[in-house]
């Protein structure tokens, strides 16, 4: 039972994306593309969804909680508007990134993981963002922003904080 969830179509546009990939084998690679989906589609995975998606592939829902704690970019719990990761990468790392996510921290006064009370912001740590020639870098809905320091990151969070004036 699905209660939580108000959309219907939301579960049926799930439903539709697990049964069209059918022919697949229910393995961890389909299991993934198939949690991407439900949090492009819902924006988070809370457990009915999770629920959902084991007894659509009619796989252990262990399984599923599994894999979807393991990976970092997929949210258990609703976020903010704004998703900023900051690259802990080995680019990064040696460039300072403990210093930007530090300053990241103060400014919104949360924590890795969690999400500031306005449902602005969430803080993520990330592997790699795949530009550690701008090391430190973070990612900020997906836009990359490089070569910070804790100014620039403080700016940057003005910036957003301004658009959604
Ligand atoms: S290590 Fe940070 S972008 Fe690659």
């Amino acid at each position: 039972m699905i209660s939580t969830i108000q959309n219907d179509a939301k579960l049926n546009s799930l439903r539709a994306y697990i049964n069209s990939h059918k022919e697949m084998t229910r393995n961890d690679s389909l299991l993934i593309r198939v949690l991407q989906k439900a949090q492009e589609i819902i924006g988070y995975l809370p457990p009915e969804i999770m629920n959902f998606i084991a007894q659509e592939m009619s796989i252990p829902r262990a399984q599923v909680w599994g894999v979807a704690t393991f990976y970092h970019y997929f949210f258990l719990k609703p976020v903010g508007k704004y998703i900023i990761s900051v690259c802990m990468g080995t680019a990064c790392y040696l460039k300072g990134a403990e210093k930007i996510l530090k300053a990241f921290k103060e400014k919104l006064n949360i924590n890795i993981g969690e999400t500031t009370d306005d449902k602005l912001f969430t803080l993520i740590e990330a592997r790699c963002l795949g530009a550690c020639g701008l090391a430190p870098a973070v990612s900020i809905n997906g836009t990359i922003y490089g070569q910070l320091d804790e100014k620039k990151a403080y700016n940057i969070i003005k910036k957003y904080i301004n658009q959604s004036k």
